[in-house]
């Protein structure tokens, strides 16, 4: 079975705060769910939510493959889902994506966050793992090194500067909640749909 030893190091310190943020919601999406170990790992500690993981067809079987055999019942069957799709799955009351943006092209970014836009909830929320970049601020060592091996690997991906997806993300009515300091130099972006 596919498997992301990030993946398994990130999703405690992950969920201990989805656990915070998302205790009054009851429908997730996740978009680009990979090996489904978050979506095991979140579902099970968040009973209340019906969690829909979702990844493009490459990473389907995979991602099916760990929800069949390992997923509690508040876990939905994985659907396909390219950011760049114009029709997603929805309503939803809470968006979440981990380690996705920076792999990403931009366009496809700007595709995210009006797809986004387009699902959630009023007052939803929309939680986003991942390194970012901050003006003024200068990155530290590892993630300079991970976004040059990024951009090596994929010119049209590589870390993003928070500035600019908080820009796009307040074109969606979406206010910064909350801005999480995570272990290994990562955040975890909580944005809030302004009524
Ligand atoms: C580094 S993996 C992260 C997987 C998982 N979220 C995690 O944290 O382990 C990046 C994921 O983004 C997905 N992805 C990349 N481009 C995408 C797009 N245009 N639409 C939807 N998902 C995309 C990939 O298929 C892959 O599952």
């Amino acid at each position: 079975m596919a498997f992301s030893e990030p993946c398994e190091r990130n999703k405690q310190p992950i969920l201990d705060i989805l656990v915070i943020e998302l205790y009054r919601c009851s429908a997730a999406l996740e978009v680009g769910s990979g090996t489904g170990q978050h979506a095991v790992h979140f579902a099970g500690g968040l009973p209340q939510v019906k969690w829909q993981p979702t990844d493009r067809i490459d990473e389907l079987l995979a991602l099916s493959a760990r929800i069949m055999t390992e997923a509690p019942q508040n876990v939905q069957p994985p659907l396909q889902l390219d950011v760049c799709d114009k029709t997603w799955p929805g309503p939803f009351d809470a968006v979440f994506t981990a380690n996705t943006l920076h792999i990403m092209s931009w366009d496809s970014v700007r595709h995210f966050f009006r797809g986004v836009g387009r699902v959630l909830d009023g007052c939803g929320l929309l939680c986003v793992y991942g390194p970012f970049l901050y003006a003024g601020v200068e990155m530290v060592s590892s993630n300079k090194a991970f976004d040059q091996w990024l951009r090596g690997r994929d010119p049209d991906s590589g870390i993003r500067e928070f500035e600019d997806v908080n820009a796009l993300a307040a074109e969606q009515g979406l206010a910064l909640k909350v801005d999480h300091q995570m272990p290994a130099n990562n955040q975890l972006l909580v944005w809030q749909r302004e009524k």
